[in-house]
Formats: structure tokens, C-alpha cells, sequence
């Protein structure tokens, strides 16, 4: 089940799913996407199905927002019940009246035993996507932020719970590493802990880290520090549950196909999206915040990561997970590339790919920026197995491809740079 999975992470990876040959149930609310995802993601899926010698897998959709009382109902549909004969009380709270569905078929011997009824989820991993993400709007409307990122996830939790799934990947981000990023090299999981954790130093000599984490610069950061810790909390209260949050670094890129996107109805503020609404035309010029960092050329660094490498890091989370890999019922890990580049290379890869000169203007930082966020990457690469593949070059590419593509207007060989 993936929940906020027509958003642009979660499309990428519900087609990567798919590509697996996992059945994937989404759910998604709508409130930051477009429902024709759907049936880009089922094309693209398709295609691919065409060339294998396999039948694709299922893809369901339900429009709802995670925290609605109709999930449970969802997930009772997804359940199937078996009754055992052995002499043993009846599971409580689930007399034969309330059984939704029989998949296995039940086959009850009532003569002197006292049936057990089991119940059992045909969901068997979730991956929890759907969240608000814009710093600026946290800012000013915390509350929204608290009830979806966090609130939503608590009683989300307590509904896996009943119906049994433990098996969990989150989406969490830099962002937890709050002013700690400045520090001005690669960022290990170990800067953000949420219980006393001990690890190997580059030394190899055993080092023990308590929990914390430096100024977290927005309501956005801290929501996401917060599932984080609930996570932690919960998988050290019941270890049989297995949880992957996964930090990501700067998604950007999108499907080569141009089909798959970032697509969302809030007017975009990353840096990508918003450059490409300048090469639209859409926007007259790209405000670049602060030239005064310390880096190589006073532009901010960050660690850019192309989403369907991202989206390929959850397929690996969910094989670590079922391989035992994770080492602890809550591991986080960085997901980048372990490599940096200043808003200025960014500009120059887009210019490259659209052959075109994007007006820029040099204005002062951004509240809450931080100059240098880039990840360390061995854990992910150790653990789980994975590493990022694309450049930010094949990122510029994929975008110019998608931008291309849904506003076909931008003339071929108008104002032609480089
Ligand atoms: P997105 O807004 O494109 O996708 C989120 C999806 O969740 C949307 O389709 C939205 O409609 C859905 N959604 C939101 N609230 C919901 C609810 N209550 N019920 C059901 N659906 C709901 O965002 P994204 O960029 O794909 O990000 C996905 C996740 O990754 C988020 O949790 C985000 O905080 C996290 N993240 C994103 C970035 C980034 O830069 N994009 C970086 C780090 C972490
Ligand atoms: C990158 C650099 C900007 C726009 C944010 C969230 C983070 C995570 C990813 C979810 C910065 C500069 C940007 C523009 C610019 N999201 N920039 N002109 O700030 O690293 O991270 O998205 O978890 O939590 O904070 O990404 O793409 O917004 O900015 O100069 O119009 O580009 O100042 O230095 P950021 P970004």
C-alpha cells in the first residue's frame, strides 16, 4: 500500500513497484495531485509489461484522505480471516457476525473446540508518502502541517496496528539535520538520533551518540522529526515491527519518458520546478538566494538526487527490510548521491539541456537556507544495497523532456544560448 502515491516521489515509485511485480494499492487524497497520474503511471507500466514475459501486477486506487475513518474500512477489505478449530477463546472483538471476507475460504469444525479467528493482512508493506511539504507554508499555518504529518501518522499507526502490518518505509528528509547541515561536510545518520546509539567511527573505535538534533529551521522540519521519533518510540516498544525512514536529499528529475513528472497544485518553490516555470516563460526570472555561501562559487550546495533513483531506493528498502538488513525494527538512512552542486551548476545543467539562457537575478539568502546539505551515503549503500546512478545532467535532461512535453509551445529554437 502506498499512501500519497499519485505525488511526485510516490508516482515514481508505485511504477518502480509495479515494475517489480508488486501488487500496489494507492491512496491518495488528491490534495497535491492530479488524478491522470493514474493512468500516466499504468501507461508507462504497460509499455514496460510489453516487453517482459510476465503478467503485470494489480493496481488499485482509493481517494481518501489517510486520515479519514474510511481507511479502516479499506483495510478491512484487504484482510482475509481463517478460523482454526484448536480449543481457544475467540479473538476479541471479532465475533464471526463482523467478518468482512473469507479468502481462504473458512471450514470450521464446531464439535468441541472453540474456534480462533485470525485475522491477516494481504497488505504486506506500506509505504507512508502522503504529508503537506512546503517550508513556507508550515510557517505559517503549523497547525495544518502537525494534523497531516503528524497527527495523521499516530492514528495511522495505531490502524496498522490492528490489522497487523509491521512493515513500514517512511518518507523523511534532510531536513531533520536542521543547522546541522552547515557543518560543511557529508551528513551522517548518526547527527540525527532518536535514541542513544552507538556506531563504528571512521577510526573503528565505538562511539556512543545520544539523541537531538541542531536547529530545526521550520514546522515542516520539525513535523518530520517528530514522525521520526514516534517511529523510533514505537519500534522500541514492539520490536516485531519493521521501520525504514528514509532521508532524502533534493528529489529532482522526473521518468525519462517525459510521461511522469512533478506535477503539483501548489505553485512550485524548489529550485528545479521553478526554473522550469521560468523556461515556460510562466516566470520572468530566477531569483537565486545568496551568493555570499561559503562554497566554491557563494551559491548553496546541495546533494540532488534524480527520483527514480529515489524511488528504486525504496524497492531496496523493502528487500533490506525482508532480508533482515535493517539491522534494528527503526533504521534511518540519507538518500542522495552523496555529491554536491551549487545552484549556479544547476542553472548551467539546464541551460545545457534546453539550449536556452535562463534569466537569473542574484538577490539575498532565503530565510531558513542552509549554504551546504549534502549526504553521507555509506549506510544505505552498506544496508540496503543501493546506490544513486543518475546525474544531475540526466536530471536537467528528464526535466527538460517533461516540460517539453506538457507546454509544447516553447519554440524548438527560440533564443538559443550556450
Ligand atoms: P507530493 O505533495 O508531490 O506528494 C504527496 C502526496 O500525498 C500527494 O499526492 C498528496 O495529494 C498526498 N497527500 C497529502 N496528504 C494526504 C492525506 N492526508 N491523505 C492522502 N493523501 C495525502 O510530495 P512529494 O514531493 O512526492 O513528497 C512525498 C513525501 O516525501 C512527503 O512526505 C515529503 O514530506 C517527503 N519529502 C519530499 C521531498 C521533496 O523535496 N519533494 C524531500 C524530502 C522529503
Ligand atoms: C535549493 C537551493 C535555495 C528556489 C527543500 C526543503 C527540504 C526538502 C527539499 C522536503 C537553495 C535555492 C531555490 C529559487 C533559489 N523538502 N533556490 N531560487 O531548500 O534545499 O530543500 O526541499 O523535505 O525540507 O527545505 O530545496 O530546491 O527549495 O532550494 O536560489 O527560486 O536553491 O535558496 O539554496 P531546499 P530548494
Amino acid at each position: 500500500m502506498v499512501v500519497g502515491g499519485l505525488g511526485y516521489i510516490g508516482s515514481h515509485t508505485v511504477l518502480e513497484l509495479l515494475k517489480e511485480g508488486y501488487n500496489v494499492l494507492v491512496v491518495d487524497d488528491l490534495s497535491n495531485s492530479y488524478e491522470d497520474v493514474l493512468s500516466r503511471i499504468s501507461t508507462l507500466a504497460i509499455e514496460y509489461y510489453a516487453t517482459q514475459e510476465k503478467t503485470m501486477p494489480a493496481l488499485h486506487f482509493r481517494q481518501l484522505d489517510y486520515r479519514s475513518p474510511a481507511m479502516k474500512s479499506v483495510l478491512a477489505s484487504y484482510a482475509s480471516y481463517s478460523v482454526s478449530s484448536k480449543p481457544a477463546p475467540i479473538a476479541k472483538g471479532f465475533p464471526f457476525s463482523q467478518l468482512h471476507r473469507t479468502d481462504s475460504g473458512i471450514d470450521m469444525d464446531m464439535d468441541d473446540a472453540e474456534p480462533t479467528v485470525e485475522r491477516q493482512s494481504r497488505i504486506s508493506g506500506v509505504i507512508h508518502f502522503a504529508a503537506y511539504k512546503s517550508v513556507e507554508e508550515s510557517i505559517r499555518m503549523p497547525l495544518r502541517y502537525y494534523s497531516n504529518n503528524v497527527c495523521g501518522l499516530v492514528d495511522f499507526l495505531a490502524l496498522l496496528e490492528e490489522f497487523g502490518i509491521k512493515n513500514l518505509v517512511f518518507s523523511s528528509s534532510a531536513t531533520v539535520y536542521g543547522e546541522g547541515a552547515n557543518c560543511g561536510i557529508p551528513l551522517r545518520e548518526e547527527l540525527c538520533v532518536h535514541h542513544p546509539e552507538t556506531f563504528l567511527d571512521n577510526d573503528g573505535s565505538e562511539r556512543q551518540v545520544l539523541p537531538g538534533v541542531l536547529g530545526l529551521t521550520s514546522p515542516y522540519g520539525r513535523s518530520k522529526f517528530m514522525c521520526e521519533s514516534i517511529l523510533a518510540d514505537l519500534a522500541k516498544s514492539d520490536p516485531t515491527w519493521s521501520i525504514t525512514a528514509l532521508r532524502y536529499f533534493n528529489p529532482v528529475g522526473c521518468h525519462e519518458s517525459g510521461i511522469l513528472g512533478e506535477d503539483p497544485r501548489q505553485k512550485p518553490s524548489n529550485l528545479i520546478p521553478v526554473i522550469a516555470t521560468v523556461l515556460t516563460g510562466a516566470k520572468p526570472v530566477l531569483d537565486v538566494f545568496g551568493t555570499d555561501w561559503n562554497t566554491p562559487d557563494g551559491t548553496a550546495v546541495r546533494d540532488f538526487i534524480h527520483v527514480v533513483d529515489l524511488a528504486r531506493g525504496h524497492i531496496a528498502a523493502l528487500a533490506a527490510s525482508a532480508a533482515g538488513r535493517t539491522k534494528a525494527p527503526f533504521r534511518a538512512y540519507n538518500l542522495g548521491t552523496g555529491r554536491g552542486h551549487t545552484v549556479r551548476e544547476v542553472l548551467r545543467s539546464l541551460e545545457q539541456a534546453s539550449q536556452r539562457k535562463i534569466p537569473a537575478r542574484e538577490v539575498g539568502r532565503r530565510a531558513g537556507d542552509v549554504g551546504f546539505c549534502v549526504a553521507e551515503v555509506q549506510r544505505a549503500e552498506t544496508e540496503l544495497q543501493w546506490r544513486a546512478e543518475r546525474t544531475l545532467d540526466d536530471c536537467s535532461g528528464d526535466v527538460w523532456n517533461f516540460t517539453k512535453a506538457r507546454c509544447p509551445e516553447i519554440p524548438e529554437t527560440d533564443s538559443m544560448v550556450c
